[in-house]
């Protein structure tokens, strides 16, 4: 019998020195593997809309299409918390809108948490969430729906005013009230010192070894998706290969009349 994995057991986590363990999910399969393996959260990340939809940027996904992906993946998790990522304009806009878009994560598709980009600037609609009873995970540093003011897809906080607004941004979403901080594209050494500082579990990507937990987008770490790579991801399989692989020896086998051969014909 498994313990579902909560947003208190975030805490306990960082309290006990045991790494929280993160990846994306985008559809049923993929969820199940991840939570029979064992991670502690899932997240239908607004990376989607690159890795799975094709879009150019994830900030081109919409509302509709991450509870459409969300629901699927809810189907297949059973034990890892499960978080929805608020995408692109669903919470900027209003603390009215980001209330009711994360409740659309809730309701409709079951998710338990959800996750949102932004740091000082976004407190009030992290405030707003949290007392509406929807917990909330920050993400700050390098923040994808808005790098282009960040001068891009850059590390962020590598000179003392730049680090200085990383850790006041994360600072900011924790005293709002969000349960764990996502800290993207920043020092390992400023990592380190949000992560001691927080009361709540850091989660890094590309930001070192001293956060609480990790997490990676999964069509990353699979060899899934090849428009770019990010350096901070390390690829454990390459399953774009074995796919390709497996669809060219199809191809031959139809072509060449070998398939269906008997075993595979009534
Ligand atoms: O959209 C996403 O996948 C993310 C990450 C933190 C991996 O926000």
């Amino acid at each position: 019998m498994f313990m579902k994995f909560t947003v208190q057991d975030l805490k306990h986590k960082k309290e006990n020195g045991k790494k929280i363990t993160m990846l994306t999910a985008s559809d049923f399969p993929m969820a199940l593997l991840i939570d029979k393996a064992g991670i502690d959260a899932v997240l239908v990340g607004d990376s989607l809309g690159m890795t799975t939809l094709g879009y150019e940027a994830t900030t081109m996904v919409s509302m509709d299409e991450m509870i459409h992906h969300a629901k699927a993946v809810r189907r297949g998790v059973e034990r890892a918390l499960l978080v929805g990522d608020m995408p692109y304009l669903s919470f900027q806009t209003s603390d009215i809108d980001a209330v009711s878009n994360a409740k659309r994560f809730v309701d409709e598709a079951g998710c338990d948490a959800v996750k949102l980009e932004g740091g000082e600037d976004m407190s009030a609609r992290v405030k707003a969430i949290v007392s509406s009873g929807i917990p909330v995970i920050g993400h700050v540093g390098l923040t994808p729906q808005t790098a282009d003011k960040l001068g891009g897809y850059k590390v962020q906080g590598k000179d003392d005013a730049s680090a200085s607004k990383v850790a006041a941004d994360a600072a900011a979403v924790s005293a709002a009230g969000a349960c764990a901080v996502v800290l993207e594209c920043v020092p390992r050494e400023l990592a380190r010192r949000i992560t001691g500082e927080l009361p709540v579990p850091t989660i890094g990507i590309g930001a070192g070894p001293h956060c609480d937990g990790q997490v990676l987008v999964t069509h990353d770490i699979i060899g899934y998706f090849d428009r770019f790579k990010p350096r901070f991801v390390k690829q454990y399989a390459d399953i774009g290969k074995e796919i390709s692989q497996a669809v060219e020896a199809y191809r031959t086998e139809v072509e060449e009349g070998i398939f269906p051969d008997a075993k595979h014909s009534f």
